[in-house]
């Protein structure tokens, strides 16, 4: 299939262009680089050894999606851009609602224009707030989010059911990642946060790396196994993995369907320093810190709906998320 991949340049797109291409699928990337670069779909293609056609584009701005489609006709879209940093939607919340919600309306009015009935969307755990019981399922109570970036995922969700419901040729796929980690095990493709990074893994990275002195362990009086937050961590190859998985699906059915795309294994943030530095012998400097505002105490998914009616499981362990989130991060530091 030929798939657009919107936000293609990104962390998680440019891992998902490679394993689409792997897969046997064309990939088409639309990116405005906000958070991004060109550079990452320059070797996508050099890891693929295919091309990949780049539009620069703002996914909001229809005319220019629609000069796409019709250049392209894509079978199919992956929509994967949008903002994503949780304390900036609290800081521009009109932004973020006008951004991801926008883009996603003017990307629903192009496919069904031209008539391209397939859709995946890159939803949240986000969306599922406080979890009531572990491990969280798709059926488990969404809504409740913490934050405007949280919301926009919620709504889009809504958007895209609901869109189904009137245009029947329309399958969607919205996949709710956990938390998202590691890099291409080639080292040339990886997540690269603007700034000081908000996230977990990006942050040990920075550490190890002697860019940041320390890493603060929010809070260790948590309900878990070591008082620190325990999350599903989930390597990115995986991930994109998924996201082939879905496009199957999405091509044999109608309708909406939700899928939890995470391991199943909650670590606690302790558990990640460590095996860190077992992984790659290398020290993590950490201190015990406050809270931080908003987090919960675990989070974990229940896998088991992927596994059944996409046939897809992650495969990658602890150990590979943290060898190739380092690799990366050695590479960036030493300009490759
Ligand atoms: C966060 C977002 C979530 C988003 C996801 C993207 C919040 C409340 N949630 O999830 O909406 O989809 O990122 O990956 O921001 N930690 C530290 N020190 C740090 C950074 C994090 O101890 O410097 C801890 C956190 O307290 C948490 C765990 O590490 O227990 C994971 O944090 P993070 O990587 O930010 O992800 P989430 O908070 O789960």
């Amino acid at each position: 299939m030929k798939v657009l991949l919107t936000g293609g340049a990104g962390y998680i797109g440019s891992h998902t262009a490679v394993e689409l291409i792997n897969a046997g699928h064309e990939a088409i990337v639309a990116d405005n680089f906000a958070n991004s670069s060109p550079e990452a779909t320059k070797r996508v293609e050099q890891i693929t050894g295919k091309s990949v056609p780049l539009y620069e584009l703002d996914v909001c701005d229809k005319a220019a999606l629609e000069k796409l489609f019709a250049a392209e006709r894509p079978d199919a879209v992956i929509h994967l851009a949008g903002l994503k940093a949780v304390g900036e939607s609290v800081a521009k919340p009109v932004l973020y609602y006008r951004n991801n919600i926008d883009s996603t309306l003017s990307l629903l009015e192009v496919m069904e224009e031209y008539g391209c009935n397939r859709l995946i969307f890159s939803s949240s755990a986000t969306v599922y707030g406080a979890p009531d019981t572990l491990p969280i399922t798709e059926e488990s109570k969404a809504g409740g989010c913490t934050n405007p970036y949280g919301w926009t995922k919620y709504m889009i969700e809504r958007i895209i059911e609901g869109a189904a419901v009137a245009n029947k040729n329309l399958s969607a796929v919205l996949l709710r990642y956990f938390n998202p980690v590691g890099a291409h095990e080639s080292g040339l493709i990886g997540e690269k946060p603007n700034g000081i990074p908000n996230n977990l893994m990006p942050y040990i990275c920075k550490v190890a790396g002697g860019e940041l002195k320390e890493l603060s362990v929010f809070g260790n009086d948590y309900n878990t196994h070591d008082g620190t937050g325990v999350r599903d961590y989930i390597h990115v190859v995986d991930l994109a993995k998924g996201h082939v998985a879905a496009l199957g699906y999405c091509a044999e059915n109608s309708g909406t369907e939700i899928f939890n795309l995470g391991t199943g294994i909650g670590y606690s943030v302790l558990d990640m320093v460590n095996a860190f530095e077992r992984a790659n012998g290398v020290p993590v400097a950490h201190r015990i810190a406050p809270r931080r505002p908003g987090d919960i105490d675990a989070c974990y998914a229940d896998p088991s709906k992927a596994a059944r009616l996409l046939g897809w499981k992650a495969e990658k362990n602890l150990d590979d998320m943290c060898r190739d989130s380092w690799t990366w991060q050695k590479n960036c530091l030493a300009g490759k």
